[in-house]
């Protein structure tokens, strides 16, 4: 076994857009090399390191290089049309890549596991296996099978795993920044989501496993850590001292290693209490900084998308983050040109970017998803030139507000976790501030990547802060 340290010496990254690939190592010693490229959300890349981590006991390597590999393993994503047309696309490169090796296995892991299974294995006969994102565990059993030529599937989803023993490989980790899983799935049913379908119902994971690897992380000089789960505010644990609440759990982890910055995501507009709140205002180590994800600023869009709460609630919640975490960044999920939304459900949702002026925003068109509740039950009647126009308004406006609270930052002070050179010059370093902005500075010549900045702001780009550097 790799530890965390090794793997930082040995890491080499390349992203490319949502995917990535990175060695640990490529060795010439006859072990099995594995090739793993993700796509979509950030619990994806997170179960990438944990299905690298099941297959490292097994003897495999990862390779960046997918010609030396030996098992090519996607990890897909369904939310939305594109995503899959991607996924889609490098199928079909790798088929050809099985020409030249027949004895390549291809597998297909995570969300358009369950959807696609019959079409990729029987019908397209793209790829050797499938495996759903609960099943894991079952690799090393499926690998066997694929290898005497069976078409190897399991997609069968759990009530129960949680990976919770499972220690991630941290192969595509910069050694600074960390993804925990505290839960897997969602029991949300919002109308136009494909998740509580592709990743089942939810479940939490043992707060004392989350503490044990957050302590774990700390040790192995990790600096920060991102908790993830599809709606982090319904995490809830049953321990044998009661039940462990998202507020108990933040908590929980925050005091683990007050050097270490604590982020989550995604957090649920309906469930986010005052408790978790007043939990971020306490610790100055939780970063200050929630992405709510709005989705509309029409109360009958939100109906109609099954969200549970209206404009007045999100913006009563934007109020107390506002009243309890005074300059806190938010950020948001937008669709455009969901179905039925008139010019005037439109409206409101400009007009509530707006009174809110988000820090940040993931701006989407309504991508009909098969067999949701919005596939099933209303149609798709927005024209592609309309969603377009009104997504084109959307941004438009964010770019603003993004801008301008940019702006507003000039001659503040922030601390930088100092993640590297920045990209355009070797004499500045770039890391984000506490709001998740990125901040680039002339490098003073004594900090490293992992270590804190003390930083005045003097100007800004579009979405980059410009900094001073003012001390260690
Ligand atoms: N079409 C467009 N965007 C979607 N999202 C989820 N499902 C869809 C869909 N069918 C967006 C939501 C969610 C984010 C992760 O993806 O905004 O918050
Ligand atoms: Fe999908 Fe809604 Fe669950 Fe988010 S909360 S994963 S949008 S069903």
């Amino acid at each position: 076994m790799i530890s965390v340290k090794e793997q930082r010496q040995l890491l080499k990254e390349d992203r490319q857009g949502e995917a990535f690939y990175v060695a640990v190592t490529d060795n010439d010693s006859g072990e099995r090399k594995l090739f793993i490229e993700s796509y979509g959300c950030a619990m994806n890349f997170a179960d990438s390191e944990i299905v690298a981590s099941i297959l490292q006991k097994e003897g495999f390597s990862i390779t960046t290089d997918s010609g030396q590999a030996d098992v090519i393993l996607i990890n897909t994503c369904s939310i939305r049309e594109n995503a899959e047309l991607r996924v889609r696309k490098r199928l079909t490169d790798f088929r050809s890549s099985k020409i030249k090796k027949p004895s390549l296995l291809v597998g297909v892991l995570g969300c358009m596991a369950e959807r696609l299974k019959a079409k990729f294995l029987e019908e397209e006969k793209l790829v050797d296996f499938v495996v759903g994102p609960d099943a894991y565990r079952d690799l090393p059993r499926l690998l066997e099978e694929a290898g005497t030529g069976q078409k190897a599937v399991n997609v069968l989803l759990s009530r129960e795993e949680t990976y919770a023993d499972v220690s991630p490989l941290r192969f595509a980790s910069n050694g600074i920044s960390a993804y925990v899983s505290i839960m897997r799935g969602c029991n949300n049913m919002c109308s136009f989501c494909v998740v509580p379908y592709t990743r089942g119902r939810e479940r939490s994971r043992d707060a004392t496993s989350i503490v044990e690897e957050v302590r774990t992380l700390s040790a192995d000089n990790f600096k920060e850590i991102v908790l993830l789960g599809q709606n982090v505010d319904s995490y809830s644990f049953e321990s044998v001292e009661g039940n462990v609440s998202f507020a108990a759990l933040l908590e929980m982890v925050a005091n683990v290693d007050p050097l270490m910055r604590i982020r989550f995501s995604t957090s649920h507009p309906k469930d986010i209490t005052d408790e978790v709140l007043y939990v971020m205002a306490a610790h100055e180590n939780i970063c200050k900084y929630i992405h709510l994800p709005i989705q509309s600023g029409s109360s009958r869009i939100l109906k109609l998308m099954n969200r549970t709460y209206d404009r007045e609630w999100y913006l009563n919640r934007v109020a107390a983050i506002r009243r309890i975490i005074p300059g806190c960044a938010i950020s948001t999920d937008t669709i455009t040109g969901f179905c039925s939304e008139t010019e005037e459900d439109h409206a409101e949702t400009l007009s509530i970017m707006e009174e809110v002026r988000f820090n940040f925003a993931y701006m989407f068109k309504y991508s009909e998803r098969p067999g949701t509740p919005a596939a099933k039950n209303y149609a798709d009647d927005i024209p592609e030139e309309i969603k377009s126009r009104r997504l084109t308004e959307i941004i438009d406006l964010q770019k603003k507000h993004s801008h301008a609270r940019l702006l507003s930052q000039i001659g503040t002070f922030h601390t930088v976790l100092v993640e590297g050179t920045s990209k355009k010059s070797a004499n500045d370093l770039s890391g984000r501030n506490d709001h998740n902005s990125m901040v680039v500075f002339p490098s003073p010549g004594n900090i490293l990547p992992g270590q804190y900045a003390g930083v005045i702001i003097r100007d800004c780009t579009s979405a980059t802060l410009l900094a001073d550097f003012i001390i260690r």
